[in-house]
């Protein structure tokens, strides 16, 4: 077995692994502005998340690379923007066939993007921020380059001869799907030097690690470990339904899997406190709300099967995609959040639809085939709304306050555009745009060495969209997504309240109120809050906030049925302009092409304004 190298040394000594260890007692000599103060406890369900490509933000070095220290250098920005987490996309040693998520060594960073010592300095300026930080555990599967399986695949019999999943045919586990349908045939792969297949649920550079093997789970944990004790706080636990592989099933979600996430909880509960899981399942609800376990698996997991039909709902003009998939969602454990997100890094995957769905997806938001990758397409966010801003608004309106933590992309708070001619994925992992300046502020390498090539067309290119030019505009879609984060944090309750859906007989209205958690305003009531901590929760959850969504692009009006909230004062929360009371009778508001409204539900103080009944002088 290999060993954990310890991690570097530090200027301070107190970030050492044995230092937060002992059953996640803090030893004196932590120093405690190290972890952010604020939100302690599930702050992970107030969050705004923001992920990144560290190669693609900043390149501190001129080698045509984002880095780590490029990435420290840029907090400016993001603390700026409001984000509370990032989340990093693999920064770990890797041939980068799979965008890095094909790691040749789980123990250290990729030379291109920096050092230990980059991300220790990286991390602590982040916490400092009060900015969390996440990044990609791969434990399903490494590159074909790792040591483990270069020793695996030498021969039958050899130290890592059980670290991979082994088999004399490759017919074993038809049931298994294969996941990247349109570059891979199979789920095994021939290995000469051992005579034998292989096992890989994604590209078959992609060997998967047997969790059957006792050996593989602790070097698993020790990875863990590893990164926690650096600092990290938390994990994306990529492809996680895919840890174990059964004769007779789809090996998928298993309770083998299942079992081996709980004992990864269970670790972090007892050493590290307030860090996080978040599950990567591209799964049915059904089955995606098993990642939380009895709220002993995960703390947090995509939504897979929302995303989709978002756009799908904005493309009919009708809510009926969303509120179906959300009605089909169970309850989850207290204490859990979904993250939910419009894009991300990879193809918007089109998995969890129908064939019907996915046609009409395809038919819709794919103009070149080019834009086709896997079961998915692979476009950015402004392009697939053909730079729609109004649209783009609405979207991010229903991403800051469907039920979940809000995970953004980079770049698309600039409503950057994607290049469809680059390989796989890398159409949406072109640079950052900063200015206007050469390779968009990016990097001051040659053009020619630039790890990707910038946006340069008209419309999308680092001319017209960049972080420089926005700032400048107080009317730009970036300060309009500051805007909209901070409201965010004004309205705890939009992360952590219920979610209830108001009726409304137009079809292209979604309107929901997000309300003060049941149990904990049951509590309260009765008396029982005595805890501190949940007593200050409730307390600042403040109000229900009522918001209104128009998916058609034409203007629409939208009768209400309020019942409960009656006799409220809806006061709009980004202009805090009271409405006419709720009465007995349904509420009717107006929105215009893709509007949206959110108020902020007062206990009625005074009757209607008198503005709303007075005509004009
Ligand atoms: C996850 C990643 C994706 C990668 C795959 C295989 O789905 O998001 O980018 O290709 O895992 O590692
Ligand atoms: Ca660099």
């Amino acid at each position: 077995m290999s060993k954990a190298p310890r991690p570097p040394r530090t200027r301070r000594p107190q970030r050492a692994p044995q230092a937060r260890r002992a059953g996640g007692a803090r030893l004196p000599g932590i120093r405690p502005a190290a972890l952010p103060a604020r939100g302690q406890s599930e702050w992970y369900r107030r969050a705004v998340f923001y992920e990144v490509l560290t190669r693609g933000f900043f390149d501190a070095n001129d080698d045509g690379i984002g880095d780590l220290t490029g990435l420290r250098m840029k907090l400016d920005y993001l603390q700026w923007l409001g984000v509370d987490c990032l989340w990093l996309l693999p920064y770990y040693p890797s041939p980068m066939r799979d965008g890095g998520y094909d790691i040749s060594d789980f123990f250290t960073v990729h030379p291109d993007v920096g050092t230990l010592d980059d991300l220790v300095a990286f991390l602590d300026d982040a916490h400092r921020r009060d900015i969390r930080v996440i990044a990609d555990l791969v434990m399903n599967h490494t590159s074909d380059q790792h040591p483990w399986f270069v020793e695996s695949s030498s021969s039958r019999v050899n130290p890592k001869a059980d670290f991979y999943v082994w088999n004399d045919d490759d017919q074993r586990w038809p049931e298994a799907r294969v996941v990247f349908v349109d570059v891979e045939t199979s789920n095994w792969t021939f290995a000469p030097d051992r005579q034998q297949y292989y096992w890989h649920r994604f590209y078959s550079h992609q060997p998967d690690l047997n969790y059957d093997n006792p050996e593989v789970v602790d070097a698993m944990l020790r990875v863990m470990r590893f990164w926690l004790d650096l600092g990290l706080d938390g994990f994306r636990l990529d492809a996680v339904p895919y840890l174990y592989q059964r004769d007779g099933t789809t090996g998928e979600n298993l309770a083998e899997t299942h079992q081996l996430v709980k004992q990864l909880r269970k670790e972090i509960d007892a050493d590290y406190p307030n860090r996080v899981l978040l599950a990567e399942a591209n799964q049915w609800p059904a089955d995606l709300v098993d990642y939380f376990g009895d709220g002993d698996e995960c703390h947090m997991c995509f939504h897979f099967p929302l995303m989709p039909r978002l756009f799908m709902a904005v493309r009919r003009e009708q809510r009926f995609p969303v509120t179906e998939i959300l009605a089909q969602t169970p309850e989850i454990p207290q204490g859990c959040q979904w993250a939910i997100f419009l894009r991300n890094h990879d193809e918007l995957t089109l998995e969890k639809v129908t064939e019907e769905e996915r046609d009409y997806m395809v038919a819709e938001y794919v103009k070149d085939p080019r834009m086709r990758r896997h079961m998915g397409i692979g476009r950015r966010l402004a392009p697939l709304l053909d730079g729609d801003r109004r649209l783009a608004e609405l979207l991010h309106a229903l991403l800051f306050s469907l039920p979940g933590s809000p995970v953004i992309y980079y770049g698309d708070e600039l409503l950057m555009g994607d290049n469809v001619y680059l390989g796989d994925r890398d159409s949406v992992r072109t640079p950052m745009q900063w200015s206007p300046d050469r390779n968009a502020g990016f990097s001051r390498a040659d053009f020619a060495r630039l790890y990707l090539p910038p946006l340069m067309d008209p419309v999308y290119g680092f001319g017209a969209v960049n972080v420089e030019a926005q700032q400048r505009n107080p009317s730009s879609f970036l300060h309009w997504t500051r805007s909209m984060i901070q409201t965010r944090k004004q309205f705890p309750v939009l992360g952590t309240g219920d979610f209830t859906v108001v009726p409304c007989a137009n079809p292209s209205v979604l309107a929901y109120v997000r309300s003060p958690a049941a149990h904990v305003e049951n509590e309260h009531r009765l008396g029982r809050i005595r805890h501190r901590r949940a007593a200050a929760d409730a307390d600042d959850e403040g109000n229900p906030v009522l918001c209104v969504h128009n998916l058609s692009r034409f203007a629409q009006p939208a009768e209400l049925q309020l019942g409960r909230w009656a006799g409220c004062t809806p006061v709009e929360v980004l202009g805090r302009v009271p409405f006419p009371n709720v009465g007995n009778e349904s509420y009717t508001v107006t929105l215009g092409p893709y509007g949206y409204l959110w108020f902020d539900l007062h206990e009625a103080q005074a009757p209607t304004p008198a503005f709303h009944h007075q005509g004009s002088p």
